[in-house]
């Protein structure tokens, strides 16, 4: 029989160049972290998989209008918001992905039924036929467009923050990656992020790599596929993600991520200014807004 593991979640509400100062956010934003951190883990602690896991924790920050992705996604340079988001099986090795789709409530959850029930075996979909294959799974559709995006988009203002992302580890010791996000803000309409990609979205059997931050700069250093691999040669996340921040730093590229492996050790590393994350394990839960 397969002994019992101690679950591990670790969440981001991404990276960003500055930290608010606001307190009024501050708070705001501890306290959502902090809520989806206590129900999700809950599941974990009663039996969920880490899949099912990643898969509501990211739809609940894509459903709070705080943070970039989902509900409260940034506009593209046309005025019109693209969604991407991608989910992975560490122990299936198995990725889906949805790309710039428009108006679908839950891009994780498109993503999820892609993993689950691929529409002749295509597991990433983009734009119309995303939409299109959304609306045959009968998922909600909403507008994603709030006042202070659109206030922001105005100002040609990017925000602060970008893309939300978990990683967990279930009781029978499975890992799964989620990443969702609106982009990074005023980019050009159509532009590919690097989150439906396994450059931001990757697990294994030994690891699982959430990322944000600018995408291009995330695909040119495959940062999640990179250090699931570098996790597969036996190197432990920690020392694989100081590895990968000392070459990034050196480029000036500008990423964060968080990353956790079968043994439930994990590490949040960022070249930016900040990362906004949150981890529950057995023995506690932090929250660092
Ligand atoms: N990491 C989000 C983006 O650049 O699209």
């Amino acid at each position: 029989m397969s002994k019992s593991v101690a679950p591990v979640l670790v969440i981001h509400g991404g990276a960003g160049s500055s930290r608010t100062i606001d307190r009024r956010r501050l708070i705001a934003r501890e306290q959502a972290l902090k809520g989806i951190l206590d129900a999700v883990y809950r599941a974990l602690q009663r039996g969920s998989s880490a899949l099912k896991a990643v898969a509501l924790a990211v739809e609940m920050l894509e459903d709070d209008p705080q943070f970039n992705a989902g509900r409260g996604s940034k506009l593209q340079a046309d005025g019109k918001i693209r969604m991407s988001a991608a989910l992975m099986d560490g122990s299936r090795r198995r990725f889906a992905g949805a790309v710039n789709v428009e108006g679908v409530r839950n891009p994780i959850r498109l993503s999820e039924r892609l993993l689950r029930n691929p529409p002749d075996g295509s597991r990433v979909l983009a734009g119309p036929g995303a939409a299109r294959f959304a609306r045959s799974q009968q998922l909600r559709f909403r507008s994603p467009y709030t006042d202070e995006r659109k206030r922001e988009f105005r100002r040609a203002g990017k925000g602060k923050f970008g893309t939300v992302g978990a990683v967990a580890l279930d009781s029978k010791g499975r890992l799964a990656a989620a990443t969702s996000t609106g982009g990074r803000g005023l980019e050009y309409p159509h532009r590919v992020s690097d989150t439906p990609t396994v450059a931001a979205n990757y697990a294994n059997s030994s690891c699982a790599v959430s990322a944000t931050g600018v995408g291009e700069e995330i695909v040119d250093f495959a940062v999640a596929s990179h250090l699931c691999s570098l996790r597969e040669t036996g190197i432990g996340v920690a020392r694989a993600s100081r590895m990968l921040k000392q070459q990034a730093d050196k480029s000036r590229a500008r990423f964060g991520w968080i990353a956790l492996d079968a043994d439930g050790n994990f590490y949040v590393a960022t070249t930016t200014a900040h990362i906004i994350w949150a981890a529950a394990t057995a023995a506690k839960l932090e929250v660092h807004a």
